[in-house]
């Protein structure tokens, strides 16, 4: 008997095979779910109606479009700005970002069509499929996972031919250069020359951050409450800020990551990645809070960030400690509220130049040097000689003030 398997479709050669592939191993009523977290389908000369259609001419029984780009901003990267989410320090989580949008639409396909199936086209080496498979299960731990490309055991050139024997359309023939995954929030390169940790990062993979300015690019970026909400005062929704910001500091050449990075799996990978309006509003955001947070949250904010990106980058988006960690996380915006002046000067170099809040916590009379200055002078001694206290007592009895002597 027949079974209906939701296919998370990209309308590129892998996905079209295995709309075919699912039908031929599995039995499978094909149901094509293409979903728009930002990539740019122009950029490969194409149309979300090609994509769609490709995915009924490869065989699929229907093919839907999804267009979640607001919801990939306001819901999954709103939220890492907020964590200031950076893994290992540095990758902002482009695809770990986009792997939950696509999972929820492939659920709700499948509860709508009524599947006992989802699939998708990664294959075992990487943390896609991690992502796509923990999230699934997070979110109907009923739903059947297929990975056919996990198990086929075709080559690229392999695939192109089972393309041609079942009449699927397929633009790309070349050998592709990179494997490229983008969206909203930037583009993951990887393979070719860029396997070698030893190579430069070659120029012509770089498409978002190609130098075009001639001089310094400022952008002033409105923060309400942790939530990125205007740019030079101008409101946008954040789909488009991103992409405004994102476009200025891109043509400085701002936004390029070269990084060694730990897979889930792991693999020790070398990938490079653009990603300039992410990492600008990241370092805005977290400059801003700087000027807002109360020392000891701030401090133990920084403390779980990291953590908060390591399970958004192991697929863990839905997972209960994930969502305490966004409590907390969320509790913490609530004053992050104010503008910060960014300045992008070629080639590449980000800064922040000036922040300001209403909320702010820093208070000028209190820092100042000058004569405006209010800071009761006379508390400094006492505070002191307590805070050393311990020391001093444990110098005289036990250390350096016993023998009169260096430890
Ligand atoms: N290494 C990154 C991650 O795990 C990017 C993976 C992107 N995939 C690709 N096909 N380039 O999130």
């Amino acid at each position: 008997m027949s079974r209906r398997v939701v296919l998370a479709y990209s309308g590129g050669l892998d996905t079209s095979v295995a709309v075919r592939w699912l039908m031929e191993h599995h039995d499978a009523e094909v149901i094509a779910v293409a979903v728009d977290v930002g990539q740019s389908a122009e950029a490969a000369g194409e149309e979300w109606e090609a994509i769609r259609r490709r995915a009924l001419a490869a065989g699929a029984v229907e093919a839907e479009v999804i267009d979640a780009r607001r919801e990939m901003a306001e819901e999954f990267c709103v939220p890492a700005i907020k964590a200031n989410a950076r893994y290992e320090g540095k990758y902002p989580l482009v695809s770990a970002l986009s792997r939950p949008v696509i999972v929820r639409h492939l659920v709700a396909a499948a509860r709508r069509h009524g599947a006992q199936a989802v699939a998708h086209g990664c294959t075992g080496k990487g943390n896609d499929q991690v992502r796509f498979e923990v999230g699934t299960r997070s979110l109907a731990p009923d739903l059947e996972v297929l990975a056919p490309a996990r198990v086929w055991g075709m080559s690229r050139q392999d695939c192109v031919a089972y393309a041609a024997k079942w009449d699927i359309p397929i633009t790309v023939t070349v050998e592709k250069l990179y494997s490229i995954d983008e969206n909203l929030w930037g583009k993951a390169i990887e393979c070719g020359v860029i396997e070698d940790p030893w190579a430069d990062p070659p120029d012509d993979a770089y498409t978002l951050t190609r130098v075009t300015a001639d001089g310094p690019v400022e952008a002033v970026i409105g923060f309400e409450a942790g939530v990125p909400v205007s740019v030079d005062g101008r409101s946008l929704p954040v789909e488009e800020l991103i992409a405004e910001i994102g476009r200025r500091a891109g043509s400085t050449g701002y936004g390029r990551l070269d990084m060694v990075e730990n897979r889930r799996v792991g693999i020790k990978s070398r990938e490079i990645y653009e990603c300039p309006g992410a990492l600008a509003l990241l370092q805005a955001h977290a400059d801003l809070e700087d000027l807002t947070l109360e020392r000891d949250l701030g401090h133990e904010k920084a403390r779980l960030e990291p953590r908060w990106a390591e399970l958004v980058y192991d697929g863990m988006w839905f997972s209960p400690l994930k969502q305490a960690l966004d409590a907390f996380v969320e509790s913490s915006q609530r004053h992050v509220t104010g503008e910060v002046r960014m300045r992008f000067s070629p080639p590449g170099v980000g800064v922040v130049a000036g922040r300001r809040s209403p909320l702010a916590l820093y208070d000028h009379d209190l820092a100042t040097y000058d004569k405006a200055d209010s800071f009761r002078h006379h508390d400094a001694e006492g505070f002191v000689r307590l805070w050393g206290l311990g020391v001093s007592t444990w110098a005289a009895r036990q250390g350096a003030g016993r023998g009169g002597g260096q430890p």
